[in-house]
């Protein structure tokens, strides 16, 4: 169970420690990170990960999009720097070219892809490229995920060298596992710690009761949140905040952790500022952190 004292003993990450800065830091100090992601028709998928990777504390968040997104964008969130590149896909489901995002990431610290990306023409090249080509610690969720179930990625492609992160919803999962969701749900932790071994790869099956599993078969549960969070954009918080920890130093394991249990205790405290679960948005969330 995930608690704070389990987070600090067992996973070297004091989840009041994330709070603390060096006196003399500078924004180089905490890490960049990179967003890939921005199909027009979901922009708020990578402002919310974009926010919340700050708000989690790293220094600098760039959030790679496909150029034409940009004036959809503009200023929304000025804290998050925009990086517009090319772009495939056709003009409403695109991303930001692959090279592009290995170029940028050359100067960042880990990649998340994902919210917002939608499904595109030539979508299974374009996250091979990122899987293959990114040698820095990489969160994946969403589309993302949908597309390395529906390219088999998994089992066909090779095991990266830097962490890996899949951060499923029940219903990712049962397209990566190719299973029916309720046998996803039967079984949760079973599922996430042999798919998490078989894989190499840390997973967070999310849901009431996220699960956390480690490729060396270690397996957390967590307790927080509230089912308030059901509500559309709260995953794509999860991702920005897991990138910002892996950004600011810690492992895949401990960044995973860390990042369900602060995510489920900003949301228990955001519904209770608000007086009602059924009322929170995905940016209450952000704000409580
Ligand atoms: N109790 C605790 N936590 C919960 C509960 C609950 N009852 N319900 C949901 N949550 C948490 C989950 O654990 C997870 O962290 O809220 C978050 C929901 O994440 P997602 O299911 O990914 O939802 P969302 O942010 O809307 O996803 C945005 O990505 O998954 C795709 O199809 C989805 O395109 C959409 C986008
Ligand atoms: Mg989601």
């Amino acid at each position: 169970l995930l608690t704070e004292s389990v987070l600090r003993s067992r996973l070297g990450a004091d989840p009041a420690g994330a709070r603390h800065r060096q006196p003399d830091a500078h924004k180089g100090s905490y890490g960049h990170v990179l967003l890939a992601g921005g199909s027009m028709a979901m922009t708020g998928a990578c402002l919310l990960a974009g926010r919340a990777a700050l708000r989690g504390g790293c220094g600098l968040a760039t959030w790679a999009l496909p150029e034409g997104t940009l004036p959809y964008v503009l200023g929304a969130v000025p804290e998050l720097m925009l990086a517009p590149v090319g772009q495939g896909g056709d003009r409403h489901w695109s991303a930001p070219a692959a090279a592009d995002v290995l170029r940028l990431l050359q100067t960042r610290d880990v990649l998340a892809a994902g919210p917002g990306l939608g499904r595109f023409a030539g979508d299974t090249d374009w996250l091979r490229a990122l899987w293959e080509g990114a040698d820095k610690p990489l969160v994946l969720d969403a589309d993302a995920l949908n597309i390395l179930a529906a390219a088999d990625g998994l089992h066909a492609w090779p095991r990266r060298d830097a962490p890996t992160i899949l951060t499923p919803h029940p219903g990712e999962m049962a397209r990566l596992a190719g299973m029916p969701t309720a046998e996803v749900q039967r079984d949760r932790l079973g599922l996430a710690r042999r798919f998490a071994a078989e894989h190499g790869v840390t997973l967070v099956l999310k849901g009431a009761r996220t699960v956390v599993a480690a490729a060396d078969g270690r397996v957390f549960v967590n307790a927080t949140g509230n089912p308030g969070m059901a509500t559309g954009g709260t995953g794509d918080v999860l991702t920005g905040l897991i990138a910002s920890l892996l950004a600011q130093g810690h492992d895949d394991v401990a960044a995973a952790c860390l990042g369900v249990y602060l995510h489920g205790a900003a949301g228990d405290k955001a519904a209770a500022a608000r007086g009602s679960a059924a009322s929170l948005l995905a940016g209450d969330l952000i704000d409580a952190l």
